[in-house]
């Protein structure tokens, strides 16, 4: 069991975190979906429940552990995240943990689409709205702090600094996940935080202890 600080350095601060994948239905039982346990976003919430911040945790369909303390909402779609997050906001914090998938069928059948002989079928994409670059870019009461991922296989660090500036997010925590990492699925995380000042290599360590330490900075920024 966590247990919240009655008083910690977030108390009083509003924080949103998505996670986990979103899956895109196609017909009734198929689906798209982005690889992704949740366990990173999960235990960035837990953490900042643990210092004292009013947590909402959007999830995707993930086993990752519900963080305890949050208010967690359940969400299948990128359609559906969106609106859940439109709905949380205002909040002082935003962090985008989730592998939201970038496309959708465009069309959804209702019935099982049949595998047919001689027929293989070919299937329409429709552009899943970034949730990210739309909470980022917002006028009016844009969250204080807002930071999304990227996970890369190539050129981490060029792909995240140029999806950082196209986003308009403050930092975004950049990630290798070429199957020779093993970090897909695994217990821990080596990431590189870039703000627009700076490019930081955290070394290899425990996704919680990824999610303490990131949860200590936005309470540095806070203040
Ligand atoms: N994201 C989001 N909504 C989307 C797609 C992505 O909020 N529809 C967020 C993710 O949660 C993550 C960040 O955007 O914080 C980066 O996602 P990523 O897939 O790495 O970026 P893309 O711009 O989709 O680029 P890529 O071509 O590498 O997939
Ligand atoms: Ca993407």
């Amino acid at each position: 069991i966590e247990w919240a600080l009655s008083e910690g350095p977030l108390t009083g601060r509003r924080v949103l975190v998505t996670s986990g994948p979103t899956h895109e239905p196609i017909d009734p039982v198929r689906y798209i979906a982005n690889r992704s346990s949740g366990a990173q976003g999960s235990a960035i919430a837990r953490a900042l429940v643990r210092m004292g911040a009013d947590v909402v945790f959007v999830t995707g369909p993930a086993d990752a552990p519900r963080p305890d303390g949050a208010h967690v909402v359940e969400v299948e779609t990128a359609s559906e995240m969106l609106q859940a997050v439109q709905g949380v906001l205002p909040v002082d914090v935003a962090i985008f943990a989730a592998a939201v998938a970038d496309w959708r069928a465009a069309t959804r059948s209702d019935s099982k689409i049949k595998k047919l002989a001689g027929s293989i079928p070919s299937m329409e994409f429709a552009e899943n709205t970034d949730i990210l670059a739309s909470v980022s870019q917002m006028k009016k009461d844009r969250p204080r702090l807002v930071i999304g991922f990227a996970a890369e296989t190539d050129d981490v660090i060029a792909n995240a600094t140029a999806k950082r500036e196209r986003k308009g997010c403050d930092w975004i925590v950049a990630n290798d996940v070429s199957p020779e990492t093993g970090i897909m699925g695994g217990s821990e995380n080596a990431v590189v935080l870039i703000s627009q000042e700076s490019a930081e290599s955290w070394p290899r360590m425990g996704k919680d202890e990824v999610a303490q330490r990131l949860a200590e900075r936005i309470a540095d920024v806070l203040g």
